[in-house]
């Protein structure tokens, strides 16, 4: 090589090392310089936090995005907030760019539930537990306890019989106890009442204000939170005392080779319990109001239960894993009624770093928020979107368009229990009772999902 080429190859890396920093500058100048997207910050501190929790939730949020788009920025919770509402744009957020928006919660809950716990992180320590949960929940799994949840069901439906309920109270005892059997196995025996009595003092303080002094409601639940873990050690003691292979959720967390310490797996099975109750729980709220007001529906579901109960034999009368195969119109009904509800209307991530979203800058920090709810009532993805019509179910949606169960690595790992424990209760349900509901029950409250007006008040009574 001479002189010349090698001046020549030298002036070629220089310029091209000189044009990437420019451009990097001209980049970063222009995320510098990038707008927020459209949209009103509401008033200092609270910013729009109380529109949002005493308007119609379908009413605040369409008409936001009819004003600013289907990217707009708000102020909820004490946080400042992009909220978004395409289906491709929370794909990217939920999926294809997760590693920029990492899963946000207030501190006070991270510590009710326990900073160990499955929602709160990313990366090796996140897929580990995801796997475990993900083998306790799989549908091989939970095959095996159809018949146990059937009992559950049978049980809770006896105790309503000719009493005035409130729908949501009486299916979280339901919801709970199908997460306890699905954690626990028949262990939960002994202690369920203990469990239930500490887990109901801790929820209290969810959303306190986490001041840990005597007396409050944020300390009643720490100890509370103190109480659990320590059952939850006796019962990891007894096991690995007896060294029985378990199926359910502690038997998986006790099966990883590395071993998860007992205040990792307390955190995740205290987080479980939160994340399976409210959530079936105010599903089938849900349910039990849409069926209520479209009896048509209430009697295609009834003929369909009806022909399983028919189909069986005397011997044979439980239920199994292929009887809940054979409930197409009872599976729509779960769908439509997941979408309609959007019993969460949104979940919260945050910016790790300033993003450049769709021409607009998400600064880092910020909360962004994929509007699951906005998503399932566009009349873009569903026509008639505030009709109640499980029908539509019968062709698929259209890619992330319908995303109860959020999408991507933190999307829910109970789905297929959710949605089996539900079809069991509305089997039992919608075959041997009937019931009204006692009161207004158009409003919506939250809880903190949203749901019926006073936690739908029913009169339940046998056919
Ligand atoms: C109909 C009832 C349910 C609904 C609508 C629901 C919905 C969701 C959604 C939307 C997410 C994702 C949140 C996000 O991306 O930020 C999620 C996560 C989760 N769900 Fe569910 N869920 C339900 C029932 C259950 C049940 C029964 C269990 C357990 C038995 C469960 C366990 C979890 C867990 C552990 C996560 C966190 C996953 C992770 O961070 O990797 N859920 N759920």
């Amino acid at each position: 090589m001479n002189c010349l080429t090698v001046f020549c190859v030298l002036v070629l890396v220089l310029s091209l090392l000189s044009l990437h920093r420019l451009l990097q500058s001209l980049s970063s100048v222009r995320s510098r310089k990038l707008p927020l997207p459209p949209g009103s910050m509401g008033w200092p501190y609270i910013g729009e936090t109380f529109q949002l929790y005493s308007q119609n939730p379908n009413f605040f949020f369409a008409s936001k995005v009819k004003k600013y788009g289907s990217i707009l920025k708000t102020h909820i919770l004490g946080c400042p907030c992009v909220m978004i509402s395409s289906p491709e744009a929370a794909k990217l957020v939920l999926v294809t760019r997760d590693s920029l928006f990492k899963p946000t919660f207030p501190a006070s809950k991270e510590r009710m539930l326990g900073k160990q716990a499955i929602f709160f992180h990313q990366g090796e320590y996140h897929s580990k537990l995801r796997k475990l949960v993900l083998r306790a929940f799989k549908p091989e799994s939970i095959k095996n306890i159809v018949s146990d949840i059937e009992s559950i069901a049978i049980g809770s439906l006896k105790s309503w019989e000719g009493q005035l309920i409130n729908t949501f109270q009486e299916m979280k005892t339901y919801a709970f106890n199908v997460a306890l059997l699905s954690i626990l196995g028949k262990d939960d025996v002994l202690y369920r009442e203990d469990l239930k009595r500490f887990y109901y003092i801790l929820e209290k303080g969810y959303n306190s204000m986490p001041i840990n002094l005597p007396g409050t409601l944020f300390n009643k639940s720490m100890k509370a939170r103190k109480e659990l873990a320590q059952i939850l050690a006796k019962i990891l003691l007894t096991r690995r005392q007896t060294e029985q292979n378990h199926h359910d959720l502690l038997g998986s967390f006790m099966g990883d080779k590395e071993g998860l310490t007992n205040e990792q797996i307390a955190d995740n099975i205290i987080g479980v319990i939160f994340a399976a109750r409210d959530t079936t729980a105010s599903v089938l709220t849900w349910i039990v109001k849409y069926l209520v007001e479209n009896p048509s529906v209430h009697q295609a579901v009834v003929e369909e239960q009806e022909a399983i109960v028919r189909e069986k034999s005397d011997e044979d009368k439980v239920l199994t894993w292929a009887d809940t195969k054979k409930m197409p119109i009872t599976s729509r009904v779960i769908q439509e009624t997941l979408r309609v509800a959007s019993i969460l209307s949104f979940t919260f991530r945050e910016a790790v770093e300033d993003v450049e979203f769709e021409g607009y800058l998400i600064p880092k920090g910020w909360k962004v928020l994929p509007v699951f709810r906005n998503i399932h009532h566009s009349p873009d993805n569903f026509p008639e979107p505030d009709k109640f019509d499980p029908s539509r179910f019968k062709v698929a949606p259209k890619p992330n368009t319908f995303l109860p169960f959020g999408n991507g690595t933190h999307s829910c790992p109970g789905n297929e229990l959710a949605k089996l424990e539900i079809l069991v209760l509305l089997h039992h349900l919608t075959t041997k009772y009937r019931w009204s509901v006692v009161g207004p029950h158009s409003g919506i409250q939250y809880g903190p999902f949203a749901l019926p007006q006073n936690g739908l008040p029913i009169h339940l009574s046998l056919k």
